[in-house]
């Protein structure tokens, strides 16, 4: 990665734009907020914000990274869910491939903080993307980008608008299967899948590396399922290898699925690849296992079905402040639907931290029952202890829409210092 542009967001200035950060610190620069050891309780940060547990983190870093080395896995993390390329830096350190992303535009903000290898888990079809990543790939003979193609049309679009931009490289590309005939996109069968194959043989512009699909939509999802769709997807691999599908130039075959609910399963599927006629890069995409959650991913996560495998830990907590507590079984927190995510689960009290600074407790009779944009809506048992200014702790569900709510997340170290400040994209 590019560790001078790395290094530049800690130049940042520190300010009204960042919710969340200490209004006295407005005006200095993020490495100096970051360098100064401030407690995340005491040390002038305001509520509500959210706070990303280093220890967590790491911890999540190191299961994935073990997992993806124990089963001969690639790892192209989903940069979609965090965005922050400080935390694609640590990915990368941890033994990442590559980064996965979804839209042009998070091509772009990996290509700025320099990512070398990047897997964009969808069609491209935008000709002024297309005509960037054109000009990409010829400035930096050692940049590696794949992504998927699922039709003749998209095909053809794709060869159009490369063609336009005149470049010299061509683009690498996955065929989709899609994960069903009710899944989201891909091409639905394997005849489909030939035939665009086809398509990309006949454009100069592309080049076939392998196939992709993703097993997070298989319909009814269990293991049986999500397992039946693999050994579909393994088997297009070896039948368009035996079809003498790939280019003599190609030096490794694609094989990419995986996101963090059914990696198990895919570790496994793909272990029974049969040799094909050149190495295979078998690439995992999880994304939300980098923060974990209190709720989608805590009920879904492999590591339920294979305990010894290992365990995630949910990394982010939305601390927001007691505003009013009106009656003995309400309370209104100061963070709602801009703040948290919400789209799958509610948040979830966790802890409570009295206003006087007496000790953290875990937050006992309290429920969160519903949003509204800037309150979370309490409903308490009588006897809760809960009291106007104190800060609550919330655990959420679905890493993908925490993230994209807060630009600049403290990370705090087990004892409540901000240790440093990571920037989002989105
Ligand atoms: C195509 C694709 N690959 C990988 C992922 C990552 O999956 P997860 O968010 O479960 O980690 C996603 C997530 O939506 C996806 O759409």
């Amino acid at each position: 990665m590019r560790v001078d542009r790395l290094a530049a967001l800690a130049d940042e200035i520190v300010d009204h734009r960042f919710r969340g950060l200490p209004p006295d610190a407005s005006g200095q620069r993020v490495g100096a907020l970051a360098s100064a050891g401030r407690d995340l309780y005491a040390g002038g940060f305001t509520t509500p914000v959210l706070a990303l547990s280093r220890e967590h983190l790491d911890h999540n870093l190191r299961q994935l990274e073990n997992f993806t080395s124990r089963h001969g896995l690639s790892f192209a993390p989903h940069g979609k869910t965090c965005m922050a390329p400080q935390l694609f830096a640590r990915q990368l350190a941890h033994g990442a491939w590559g980064i996965t992303v979804a839209v042009p535009h998070q091509a772009r903000v990996c290509r700025e903080f320099g990512v070398q290898r990047i897997f964009l888990a969808n069609e491209l079809v935008d000709a002024a993307a297309l005509r960037w990543l054109s000009g990409e790939l010829d400035a930096d003979p050692d940049f590696q980008f794949v992504c998927y193609v699922d039709s003749p049309a998209g095909v053809t679009l794709m060869d159009r608008a490369l063609r336009d931009a005149g470049g010299t490289r061509p683009v690498d590309v996955v065929v989709e299967l899609a994960a069903g005939d009710e899944a989201r996109t891909g091409a639905r069968d394997e005849a489909t899948c030939a035939a665009v194959a086809e398509a990309v043989a006949a454009a100069d512009t592309l080049r076939l590396v392998g196939v992709a699909g993703y097993e997070g939509e298989v319909p009814r999802a269990d293991s049986e399922r999500v397992a039946a769709w693999l050994r579909r997807l393994t088997a297009l691999a070896t039948d368009f290898d035996a079809a003498g599908r790939f280019g003599p130039d190609v030096e490794e075959i694609v094989l990419s699925a995986g996101g963090s609910a059914w990696f198990d399963t895919v570790a496994e599927v793909f272990e029974q690849l049969p040799e094909l006629s050149r190495p295979v890069r078998k690439l995992l995409r999880s994304g939300a296992y980098v923060s974990h959650d209190e709720g989608h991913y805590e009920e879904l996560t492999p590591f339920n079905r294979v305990p010894e495998e290992g365990e995630l830990r949910s990394a982010c907590t939305l601390w927001a402040q007691v505003v009013s507590r009106p009656t003995p079984r309400q309370a209104f927190l100061n963070a709602g639907k801009r703040d948290a995510a919400h789209d799958l689960h509610l948040p979830r009290a966790r802890t409570v931290r009295p206003a006087d600074g007496g000790a953290e407790r875990p937050a006992e009779g309290i429920t969160v029952t519903k949003l509204s944009d800037q309150h979370a809506w309490l409903e308490t048992t009588e006897d809760a202890e809960l009291a106007v200014g104190d800060w609550v702790g919330l655990g959420m569900s679905h890493p993908c829409t925490i993230f994209d709510k807060w630009q600049l997340i403290p990370l705090v170290e087990p004892d409540g210092t901000v240790s440093d400040l990571i920037r989002t994209f989105f």
